[in-house]
């Protein structure tokens, strides 16, 4: 049998686009928690943005970097964290989140993340030739991984304020088990 676990933190993960740095301000605000962005993590510790990372050191540098981030997450209590979009991508960072945290995937459409990602160019990965084709690409390939969330939300037609709404709902209903 399993230990029990035990929720000081609430993840959020899930595709560029998804809403994980607004519903998770909006779901600290709520729990009176810390908000922290595993990407502001990583650009504190390299003393670069996340662009330059991966231009000038490369993808499996930045991946080195999130690995230690999410190490440093385990310090952590009464925070919610807003994980990069590919941290999912090694599966020990999801079994080091959740040795803390409640983690949480928030899900979109191909199209609903489009619109949401389209015009914004600070995202290295969807800089190619097609990016829509590009991040629905990038999407199959990580939806196996999302799938192993503890909480699989679909945000389609809510706005992010009822997103953030059904997270803390979540992570209630977890801290009570
Ligand atoms: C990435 C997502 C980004 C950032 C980096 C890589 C990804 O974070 O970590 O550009 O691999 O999906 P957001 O999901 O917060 O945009």
């Amino acid at each position: 049998m399993s230990a029990a676990r035990s929720f000081q933190n609430l993840a959020l993960v899930g595709f560029m686009g998804a809403g994980k740095s607004t519903v998770g301000r909006i779901a600290a605000a709520q729990l009176r928690f810390d908000f922290i962005d595993t990407d502001d993590l990583i650009e504190e510790q390299a003393g670069r943005s996340i662009p330059e990372i991966f231009q000038t050191l490369g993808e499996p540098r930045f991946r080195e970097y999130e690995r230690q981030a999410v190490e440093r997450l385990k310090e952590r209590g009464q925070t919610v964290i807003s994980a990069g979009g590919g941290l999912v991508l090694n599966p020990a960072n999801l079994e080091s989140l959740k040795e803390h945290a409640l983690v949480v995937c928030l899900w979109a459409t191909p199209e609903t993340l489009w619109q949401r990602v389209r015009h914004q160019n600070h995202r290295p990965l969807l800089q190619a030739p097609d990016p829509y084709q590009r991040m629905c690409d990038l999407l199959a390939a990580r939806e196996p991984h999302y799938r192993n969330a503890d909480v699989l939300l679909n945000t389609e037609g809510r706005s992010l304020k009822e997103v953030a709404h059904q997270v803390v709902h979540q992570f209630h209903l977890a801290r009570k088990q």
